[in-house]
């Protein structure tokens, strides 16, 4: 096998597309995964990082296009590092994702025969999301830049006039901040100098509900100039509904925790999914897509099995969304969020949607829910919708701890899935089946509802076993103070 070194140039034919959207080739067996390949291609491409066992690579040209090749619409492919996969076929992404998931369960979960169903596809390919983060940045001549990072640097921006995966009126606003910036000559933050004011432009909205909240994000000092944006906007945005300015005096490029202030109208805004009316702050977590929020819901729903009898905890549940709109179908529901703002829109969006049954615990899912244990209802369901990261060990002992007859994982990342998947299997839980659904066309993102159930007799020996070990471990271990309990 030809170990290729760094600058070689190689021609290869691309057989499929890794997780992350690289084309994955073979050179006299050895491993490559290059950049804006599709599978079916014949390329030439250099080598940028040659390891052991695998190398990468960027694409020099393309010698012979595949079946899967297409020409991306957006002119910004691919300087702008937001979608990777906008120059393959829309059939042959769907069954890349599939295929990731069944890889993952099979290499890192070494889960064997799972069913992995096919995904199901988006309603729309373009202008599907809810919210965006542009960020500012100087160009080589100091002028503003508002658009996203160049693919593979922090400090470049490409400015962006048109984002096809935002919608017309995100668009729209973001080009009302770039023409304030412009007329007032706000300067850009310089990420290396540490210098300049505006830093991002972040805007949500409710698709089915229309509303728009903008958040302007400066270093310190633009009080007086954020007020003159409020004129500007309210004119060219009627359906506005919070202008909001956060500061950020750091140098990490978060959106996230800031210091906000309301310029105008009000904090958050609303959405709608399966006709429940969701206010969502503006640092609470939502779906970006909420035309497939609905369809999410509903393959959750369908994996939940309710009849109206079960008491549901919906874990990791943001604003409520998953909670709410299965409540119906529930005797009760406990949603856990650990972040105050979003367990505060939960509790609001179950009283005014006349949500009776439900309470949010706020606080870290690891810890409330040993907390609150004794005053807690016995689990029926758990829904488990976890950020990438997945499930750490305390978080899944807890769930454990429920003892629910069906879990229901709701995962927006392979690798963390797959391995906490084979733990819930390991524990006694049977996993029936997964079905991928497409929240994130033209990038390499997958979300997956999983549905397992709770197999009381393997539960039973895998516990057997668990203390026959520990009684034997006792009696090998010198008399001395109990290990730590599990917090
Ligand atoms: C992927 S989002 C899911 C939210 C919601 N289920 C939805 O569909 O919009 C994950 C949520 O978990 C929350 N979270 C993160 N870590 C947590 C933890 N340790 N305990 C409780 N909630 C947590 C986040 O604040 C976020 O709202």
């Amino acid at each position: 096998m030809a170990r290729p070194q760094r600058d070689d140039e190689l021609e290869l034919d691309v057989d499929s597309l890794a997780f992350g959207g690289l084309g994955v080739s073979r050179n006299d067996g050895f491993v490559v995964f290059s950049t804006d390949t599709a599978p079916g291609d014949r390329v030439r491409v250099r080598v940028r990082k040659a390891r052991r066992r695998w190398a990468e690579a960027d694409l020099i040209e393309v010698v012979a296009p595949g079946p899967a090749r297409v020409v991306p619409p957006c002119p910004y492919v691919p300087a702008c590092g937001g979608c990777r996969l906008q120059h393959v076929a829309y059939a042959a992404t769907l069954e890349a994702k599939r295929a990731h998931i069944a890889d993952h369960l099979q290499r890192i979960g070494h889960l064997e025969g799972i069913e992995v169903r096919s995904v199901d596809p988006a309603v729309a390919q373009f202008g599907y999301r809810n919210k965006m983060e542009y960020s500012a940045a100087p160009g080589t001549d100091g002028a503003l830049r508002l658009g996203f990072h160049r693919r593979g640097r922090w400090d470049e921006v490409v400015d962006i006039d048109a984002c096809l995966l935002a919608t017309a009126a995100g668009n729209a606003a973001r080009e009302t901040v770039r023409a304030w910036a412009q007329e007032l000559g706000i300067p850009p933050y310089d990420q290396r100098a540490q210098t300049g004011m505006l830093r991002h432009v972040v805007v949500r909205e409710g698709i089915a509900t229309g509303e728009l909240l903008v958040t302007v994000v400066t270093a310190p000092g633009a009080e007086a100039l954020v007020d003159e944006l409020i004129g500007p906007m309210c004119a060219a945005h009627p359906n506005l509904v919070g202008l909001l300015h956060a500061v950020n005096d750091g140098v990490s490029e978060t959106t996230q925790g800031l210091p906000t202030r309301v310029l105008w109208g009000r904090d958050h805004f609303f959405e709608e999914i399966l006709g429940v009316r969701l206010a969502l702050s503006s640092q609470s977590f939502f779906q970006t897509n909420s035309q497939m929020t609905g369809h999410l819901y509903t393959r959750v729903a369908e994996a939940a099995g309710l009849d109206g009898s079960q008491v549901v905890y919906d874990l990791f549940c943001g604003v409520g969304s998953i909670g709410l709109t299965v409540a119906a179908h529930a005797r009760e529901v406990i949603g856990v969020e650990i972040m105050p703002e979003a367990a505060a829109d939960a509790a609001r969006n179950a009283a005014a949607n006349g949500v009776t049954r439900y309470r949010v615990l706020t606080g870290d899912v690891g810890r409330v829910v040993r907390e609150q244990r004794e005053s807690l209802p016995t689990a029926d369901v758990a829904i488990v919708d976890p950020p990438r990261g997945g499930l750490s060990g305390r978080a899944i002992r807890r769930v454990l701890d429920l003892e629910p007859a069906v879990l229901v994982y709701v995962s927006c990342h392979p690798a963390t899935f797959a391995e906490n998947a084979a733990k819930f299997v390991l524990a006694g839980y049977d996993l029936e089946y997964v079905q991928p659904v497409d929240m994130f066309p033209n990038t390499p993102h997958v979300e997956a509802v999983a549905r397992f159930v709770r197999d009381p007799t393997r539960v039973a020996e895998v516990r057997a076993a668990a203390d026959a070990a520990a009684s034997a471990d006792r009696g090998t271990r010198p008399a001395g103070p109990p290990p730590p309990s599990d917090q």
